[in-house]
């Protein structure tokens, strides 16, 4: 469609104008809309994305990585808000956010496992972190319904848990009484203006204005037509499949905090929610764009999950799902303003979109309404990859379909 065929909505002068409405992209409009910024998203199914998939551990301590260290401290930044930002969100809509704080168990179940969490201790250690050292009979003795083979483990009680649909349920609910507008429609194309991004156009030829630009689109970020080559963040899919039990009504609850593991090199995760739900995942797989539900990642998680839990073979398999992690270079998130005037990114949160809501929210609002990342985002912003040459006008090809 041309410029100049394109429906302009004259009404539609926002100051901030976001490209995707997962959770990343509510909670920066609801930030946003809070601090008096006339905000809007443009999503065809707001609510949705990754954080359908998502398991939602909060686990800055457990899923700790070598190399990672900067990342841990946006980690930890937004765990210590997460108390007061579920009260708020929860007060704000009436919305069950099923925020658990229910810690963590990391066991091993053979001695590489062992050495592996021994290492992973020690590290955590270094860093600061709380972490205890347990035997695989404490193991048990916490979680009665482990395996007998349980070699050892790590309690974390401070990595917690949140239901991400509830979550994005409720984003979406303080987005709208916050005033924020949805544009239920894909967005196209950025459009640019003198070196300065303007807005979008949207699936079904709508122009829409805005003074700042979000692209929060998870792992379809960096497929937005109209953004100048060097601009576009390098966020790839990740493919993860994850798999729903649910406890029958009335029966006792199987485990009664995140389970975590590595098994025959997997990394592998048990979260059981207060409403009987078992979250079981997630494979990790370099797919591109495809989020088929394969024989092979469902036989491999119910295998290791049931070599840790035996029990699990008892309950009904209710839903299967696979979802795209928007990954990035180093694996933290683009946080912050573009070498394109006027476009800022909200994306890569790659494992930790869910434990990375609240401060991102802050993030982008401080800096929509400053200009100024504050300190603690300052190493994530989208420079550090070295896209941000001055820009070119080079449009990427759209996508053509919104992955799970
Ligand atoms: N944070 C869990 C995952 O990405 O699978």
């Amino acid at each position: 469609m041309s410029p100049a065929s394109e429906a302009s909505d004259a009404s539609d002068a926002f100051d901030v104008l976001i490209v995707g409405g997962g959770i990343i992209g509510l909670v920066t409009a609801w930030r946003a809309a809070q601090r008096g910024l006339v905000t809007a998203v443009v999503d065809p199914a707001p609510g949705g994305g990754a954080a359908r998939v998502a398991a939602g551990m909060l686990a800055a301590v457990t899923e700790l990585h070598y190399g990672e260290q900067t990342l841990l401290a946006l980690n930890l930044a937004s765990v210590r808000r997460y108390p007061a930002f579920a009260a708020e969100l929860s007060e704000a809509t009436g919305h069950d956010l099923g925020y658990r704080r229910c810690g963590t168990l990391a066991v091993a179940l053979d001695s590489d496992d062992r050495a592996h969490l021994r290492e992973l201790h020690a590290f955590q250690r270094q860093s600061g972190l709380e972490s205890e050292w347990l035997s695989g009979r404490d193991c048990r003795r916490l979680e009665p319904m482990l395996a007998p083979g349980v070699r050892g483990g790590l309690r974390v009680d401070g990595d917690h848990q949140i239901d991400p649909r509830r979550l994005a349920a409720a984003l979406l609910t303080a987005c709208e009484r916050a005033g924020v507008r949805f544009h239920r429609t894909t967005a196209e194309r950025l459009t640019v203006a003198r070196d300065r991004a303007t807005g979008l156009v949207t699936a079904d030829g709508t122009a829409l204005a805005a003074g700042q630009v979000v692209l929060a689109a998870g792992s379809l970020s960096g497929r937005l037509a109209g953004v100048p080559e060097g601009v576009l963040p390098p966020v790839r899919p990740v493919k993860g499949q994850v798999l729903r039990l649910t406890m029958p009504p009335g029966q006792p609850p199987l485990l009664h905090r995140t389970v975590r593991a590595v098994v025959r090199g997997n990394p592998l995760y048990l979260v059981p929610r207060e409403s009987g739900e078992l979250v079981v995942g997630a494979t990790s797989e370099e797919l591109g764009w495809d989020t088929t539900v394969t024989a092979g990642g469902v036989y491999e998680l119910l295998r290791d999950a049931h070599e840790l839990v035996p029990g699990i073979t008892e309950l009904p398999l209710t839903e299967t799902l696979a979802g795209l992690r928007p990954g990035s270079p180093d694996n933290a998130p683009l946080l912050g303003p573009t070498a394109l005037d006027g476009l800022l990114l909200a994306t890569g949160h790659f494992r930790n979109g869910v434990l990375l809501t609240p401060v991102t929210g802050n993030v982008m609002a401080h800096v929509l309404t400053t200009g100024e990342l504050p300190e603690e985002a300052r190493p994530f912003t989208p420079g550090r990859f070295g896209t941000t040459q001055a820009p070119v006008q080079a449009p990427a090809p759209a996508p053509t379909e919104q992955p799970a």
